[in-house]
This record gives C-alpha cells, structure tokens and sequence, in this order.
C-alpha cells in the first residue's frame, strides 16, 4: 500500500496534506527517512514513525466493550452519544464495524471489528453462536414458555421462531437467556410475548466471549485464542 494513503486512511489527513508532510520528511520507515508519498509499505510488517509517533496498524482487530445505558450503537446520532465516542486512539483510527448492536437502554458485550470475515463469522446466523444475556423482569411468568416454540416479529415485521433458546433461572425474576439470533428487541419481546416486561437488560457473553469483570464504557482486545474462534 501506499504511504500516503495509509496515513490518510488512518485518519491523520487528507491524502494532500499528509503527502506535504511525508515531503517534509516527518516519517520514518524501518528507521530510514522517506520523503517520497508513493513508497510501498506493508502495514503489517513495516514500522512506521509519523510526526514522532509509531503508527499502529492491525487488520484484525476485534474489541470487546462494556456498553453503558444512554448510549447507541450507531456510527452517528444527531441525539444522543454512540458507542464510537468512548473508543480512543488507536482503534479510533480505524473503520470499525459493530458485530450485533444493542438498545439503547441495554448494557453489555459488543463486539468492533475492523475485519470484515471476522464480522460474518460473529454476526452470521449460519454460525449459530449464542449471545448470552442477563435479564430483570417484573412479572413472574412459566419459564418454560420462553423455550417452548413462539413467533416473533423482526424489525421489518417478518415472523421468526427464535431457534432452540436456553435458560438458566437466577432467581424469581431474573434469568440468563441465550439466544441465537440477534432479531430487533429480541429479548424484550420474548419476555413481553410470556407477559413479562424487561426492566434490566446486559449482554454477558457471545460465544466463547464473556464481558468478565470488564467495567461500563471500557474497552480491550479480545484474546487472541478466543478471537481465533471467530476466523
Ligand atoms: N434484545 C433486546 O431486546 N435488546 C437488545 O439490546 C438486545 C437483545
């Protein structure tokens, strides 16, 4: 790839204006100044200093975040603040896609990956990978009609029926549910379609992952082996 369209992709300028600086001779590549915006890298082996800073680089990233209430899982919102404004450099250099959006009002796990098979390989329902939430309820209901077959309607109104849902009971009113599709207000309308309503909801896992001791608005990497689960 290009320097100078690496920069730029990365966000540290147009290409116009980080070509002017790389002429200026502001970066470095494997420690040699380079002046000229055409060179060749390759971003993954190449260590590249921009304006005194190495610049990071990984085409697979994938970051797990403990999303508080209040906040959408939106790239923009002309309301309210998205998911995307309590992630920091580096990863906020990089095009990161959401691999199952949550509520507004619903806490938890969320998965941002920057790798498109990654993203598939989470999101698709063929791979059958159950997300797993923590959910608060106000009336007591027969836990057996949430695993014995309903239909639900999707966000664009098309019936579904949730595919073999599991629950472990907590106490009288609240439960984990896994579930394998991710449809709009899924949970919420399972537990409305018992004769329930959803007072607390947080994802805790999807898959292998599990949102752990992690707190509200943080963010890390997945661990390798886990993310490898995914590829
Ligand atoms: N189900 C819901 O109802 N809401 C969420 O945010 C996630 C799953």
């Amino acid at each position: 790839m290009r320097l100078d369209r690496f920069l730029s992709n990365l966000k540290y300028g147009s290409r116009k204006d980080v070509s002017k600086w790389i002429k200026k001779g502001y970066c470095d590549v494997n420690g040699e100044a380079v002046k000229d915006p055409s060179t060749k890298i390759d971003p993954m082996k190449d260590k590249v200093i921009y304006d005194d800073n190495e610049v990071f680089y990984n085409d697979s990233i994938l970051l797990m975040l403990n999303k508080p209430k209040g906040y959408v899982s939106a790239n923009s919102d002309r309301e309210h603040k998205t998911i995307f404004d309590l992630i920091g450099e580096p990863y906020s250099r990089f095009d990161l896609h959401i691999a199952g959006r949550l509520d507004i009002d619903t806490e938890g796990l969320i998965l941002l990956t920057n790798k498109g098979s990654l993203l598939h390989n989470i999101i698709s329902p063929n791979k059958n990978i159950y997300k797993k939430y923590y959910v608060e309820y106000d009336k007591v209901f027969d836990l057996n009609k949430l695993i014995e077959p309903m239909e639900l309607l999707d966000g664009k109104d098309y019936p579904y029926n949730p595919f073999t849902p599991k629950v472990e009971v907590i106490n009288e009113t609240s439960i984990h549910l896994s579930i394998k599709e991710g449809k709009f207000h899924q949970v919420k309308r399972m537990i409305e379609h018992c004769g329930s309503t959803v007072t607390y909801l947080k994802r805790v896992a999807i898959g292998d992952i599990e949102l752990g001791d992690l707190e509200l608005k943080r963010y890390k990497e997945v661990d390798d082996n886990k993310k490898r689960l995914f590829e």
